[in-house]
């Protein structure tokens, strides 16, 4: 009850500041108009220049003006010694040979259809040839180019880039927009953001008004976001038959793009690279003093190929490493060497014989190779960070004078980020560890080898188990020729794949598009929150519509959070889970964190959810890991352990001892930097939805208890609800689960509960299950009733029937319909007190 009247006392400061910001819900609150809104959107780096004069005369030559000014500008820049240098370099890419086909088209149709190989100047040359033609026609001032990206990294460099080829500073007619950042000034006229800002931005302006061209680049990647703005603009094009729509794919697969578009015209841009020679982990392994030969065994199934392996004398005298990855290979059955055997061998942690190979590899290419960079892919942050932590303890990889060893990926600063394009000092190989994001968004110049280790992390969705999950999966034969092709575009390069022949020839063709193979609840939400038709009607239009029961499961799960109402609209939670561009439960959770004033703890949970699991676990300290884990693990909570290791990184950074806290704790000190700095964007985001003051730097009016924690963790996770059902066996307690959609459910070994024999509390909120051969639930907080009772599902007053129709129900089947009667009169009379108040 104390927690009940704090809840109360809370709900209605939040429902009075929500009082106040009513009107920014009104039908038309996202329009410009509604300047005095407390809620802070993006849409402001998008603004036209004020009109500096009303007669349309005046401002029509103020316009003509500044297209004069900004065409002598070009004109004198392209004249200097370094302009001329770079128009060189720019005439000698392919797209500049396609230049005139190219503005031809566009002046022609509506919408175009570009595709070419990575490289070949599409993303830099191509908006600004349109950028540079609008200038020659004196029309330069009043155009207005929008060029999407998938990733913000890209619209960053890219914009860089263009603006020095321009030989201006960003933010003067180039300029670049992502989430939370931007460079943009009054004369931009070319802005490269990411698909997510401009579909934010056509929340609050649908017809995009003054947008003369929207190039949408990367289409062959079939991101989610890109999919979703295909359907929105093919819905646009009719109703603003002035806009240029030009779609831009690495890959040859464009025919589907100009059939969704009518027939658009298709352009190919013919590409050069130089050869690449392919090796092959058969190769490699030889390179090693192995032969790897396949034989072609007939079985009852047919023809299966088959692995034998003998050993070579060795050529050389075998460093360390090798001899690591020949123990990890005889351990193998190598009787069976296929695609599943690579599978099962080929787990990417520090451990294991694909880091081994790694390391190997890139020794053996200081050592022996031609000066060249190396390009290293693996499948995510996890992987870059703990492969980072192993070369640097390399004698030579380790060795600044030696190597320059660097990253890329999503969360890279900016700052690191234009190391990745700087050529390294003489004597300096430059090696970058990286996602797929260089597989062809970003390209650096040069690079000679490439490693692939055939995997990227990609989100999958059961739809009919309706569990997700991320996890490391093959990528297709289009992908790993992408990754290939990297290693060709200065010289003729060497690419290392990392798995055997076979497996790549079990490669799929292309990759599965996002739509079809992940959850669709932040989808559905965005879909609502453009006041789009019904979200199953809408996304019949796609270009491959998700599966119905996909569509049907992500609808259910919104109405159970209560961020859409029975009839599909989006309720007030939901309306404020749509300016917060993350899973919808995150999102609750800090909304909830900032409505109670218990903020900072929930953004570490927040953000610790975000980012690669902290804990380590190394195989061969496993238990001293745990021991370490202990100290933190009090709450049966997986959630407040983070909570607790954070806070003691954080007191430990004041002294500049991170690193060795980290490291006594067995924590990933990466993962620490990047909850770090999760927490200020998170809190960014949540001054912008006007929830907390646009000054605050932290919002605890309390320090906080865990109990309160719990609740919210509860109320971003429900309806992930397991129950814990106690045994005593000959005086030994233990505990099993089950969820009532499962039935029996385990814990992953790394959750602090698992190691209970006993969990004081009758539920376990959990953020994840996972289906192996059992479901497991990772990451888990134990919760009492009564904080199931008041947060599971959704505060909002619609939803409160439906809410405690599923909260009996959930009762009811766990035999316990006396507590649900006595809950639910319970739950009305705290509705009734908020109603009141
Ligand atoms: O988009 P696409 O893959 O077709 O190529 P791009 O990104 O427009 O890059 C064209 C060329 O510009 C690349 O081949 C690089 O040589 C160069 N470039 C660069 O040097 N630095 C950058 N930040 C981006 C591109
Ligand atoms: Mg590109």
């Amino acid at each position: 009850f104390g927690l009940l009247k704090r809840v109360d006392a809370h709900l209605g400061e939040y429902l009075s500041k929500k009082s106040r910001t009513k009107e920014s819900f009104s039908d038309n609150c996202f329009s410009k108009s509604s300047s005095n809104s407390s809620i802070v959107t993006d849409e402001g780096l998008f603004e036209q220049p004020e009109p500096m004069a009303s007669n349309t005369a005046i401002m029509e030559k103020i316009l003509w003006r500044r297209s004069l000014q900004l065409h002598a500008q070009q004109q004198a820049w392209q004249e200097s010694l370094e302009g001329r240098g770079i128009l060189e370099f720019r005439q000698s890419l392919p797209a500049y040979k396609e230049k005139d086909a190219i503005l031809t088209a566009i002046l022609q149709n509506q919408v175009l259809i570009i595709s070419g190989e990575t490289g070949c100047g599409k993303t830099t040359q191509i908006p600004q040839f349109i950028l540079e033609s609008e200038i020659d026609f004196v029309r330069g001032a009043v155009c207005n180019i929008i060029c999407t990206q998938p990733r913000r990294i890209s619209a960053m460099s890219v914009s860089e880039r263009v603006a020095s080829e321009r030989g201006e500073k960003l933010g003067e007619s180039v300029g670049y927009k992502v989430r939370l950042e931007g460079m943009r000034g009054k004369e931009t006229r070319l802005l490269f953001c990411t698909t997510g800002i401009l579909l934010r931005r056509l929340l609050i302006d649908r017809n995009l008004k003054g947008v003369t061209h929207i190039i949408v680049d990367e289409i062959h990647e079939r991101g989610i976001n890109e999919d979703f703005l295909l359907i929105v603009l093919k819905d646009l094009l009719p109703r603003r038959p002035e806009l240029k729509l030009i779609l831009m794919s690495a890959s040859l697969d464009a025919e589907l793009f100009s059939s969704y578009f009518g027939g658009a015209p298709l352009i190919h841009i013919p590409g050069f690279t130089h050869p690449v020679r392919i090796h092959f982990l058969e190769n490699i392994l030889e390179m090693m003093g192995y032969r790897l030969t396949p034989y072609n065994q007939i079985d009852d199934y047919g023809q299966e190929r088959m692995w034998k392996m003998s050993k070579q004398a060795p050529r050389k005298r075998k460093s360390q490493i090798a001899s690591a990855v020949e123990d990890a290979l005889r351990a193998a059955d190598f009787k069976d060497f296929s695609p599943q055997t690579w599978e099962s061998l080929s787990c990417w942690n520090p451990d294991c014989i694909g880091f081994n190979l790694i390391e190997y590899l890139l020794s053996y290419i200081c050592e022996n190779e031609r000066p060249g960079a190396v390009l290293v892919f693996v499948t995510g942050w996890d992987d870059i960070s703990s492969l980072k932590d192993k070369l640097q303890s390399h004698p030579i990889l380790g060795d600044p004078n030696r190597v320059s060893l660097l990253t890329c990926h999503g969360f890279l600063a900016s700052s690191e980020q234009k190391l990745i394009f700087e050529e390294p000092k003489d004597g300096v190989r430059k090696i970058v560890l990286t996602t797929n994001i260089a597989e062809t968004s970003i390209t650096i110049n040069d690079v000679v080898f490439v490693l692939d280790c055939g995997k990227a992390k990609e989100t999958s969705y059961d739809a009919l188990n309706n569990t997700p999950c991320l996890l490391p999966s093959w990528i297709s034969k289009v992908s790993a020729q992408q990754r290939r092709g990297r290693a060709g575009r200065v010289e003729p390069g060497e690419c290392y794949h990392l798995y055997p022949r076979c497996v790549y020839d079990a490669f799929a063709e292309y990759q599965l598009p996002e739509i079809l193979r992940t959850p669709l609840q932040s989808l559905c939400l965005q879909i609502k929150s453009l006041k789009l038709e019904s979200i199953s009607e809408f996304l019949s239009r796609a270009l491959q519509s998700p599966e119905l029961l996909a569509v049907q499961n992500a609808v259910e799960y919104l109405k159970i959070i209560g961020a859409l109402d029975e009839s599909e609209n989006l309720t007030i939670l939901g309306r404020y889970l749509t300016m917060l561009p993350m899973e919808p439960k995150l999102g609750k959770m800090l909304i909830l964190g900032a409505i109670l004033n218990c903020l900072d703890p929930v953004l570490t949970v927040v953000a610790g959810l975000s980012v690669r699991d902290p804990f380590l676990t190394p195989l061969d300290k496993k238990d001293l890991a745990e021991t370490a884990k202990l100290q933190f693990s009090r709450d049966y909570s997986d959630h407040l352990a983070l909570v607790r290791a954070y806070e003691g990184w954080k007191e430990a950074e004041k002294d500049l001892a991170g690193y060795d806290y980290c490291w006594k704790n067995f924590l990933s000190a990466q993962s620490m930097k990047a909850i770090d700095s999760l927490r200020v964007e998170f809190l960014s985001l949540l001054k912008g939805t006007g929830l907390i003051d646009g000054n605050a730097t932290s919002c605890n009016t309390w320090s906080y208890d865990q109990h309160l924690i719990r609740a919210i963790i509860c109320y971003g996770l429900y309806p992930g609800i397991c129950s814990v059902v106690p045994h005593v066996q000959h005086n030994e307690k233990s505990f099993s689960l089950k969820t009532m959609e499962d039935g029996p459910v385990l814990l992953y070994s790394n959750s602090v509960n698992a190691r209970e024999s006993r969990i004081p509390y009758p539920w376990l909120v959990f953020n994840e299950k996972i289906k192996v051969n059992s479901i497991f639930l990772r990451d888990s907080t134990a919760v009492s009733d009564s904080v199931l009772l008041l947060f599971g599902g959704s505060i909002s007053r619609g939803n409160v029937d439906g809410h405690l129709k599923m909260l009996g129900g959930y009762l009811e089947f766990f035999m316990q319909p006396a507590i649900a009667e006595k809950f639910q009169s319970l739950r009305r009379e705290f509705d009734e007190l908020i109603q009141n108040k």
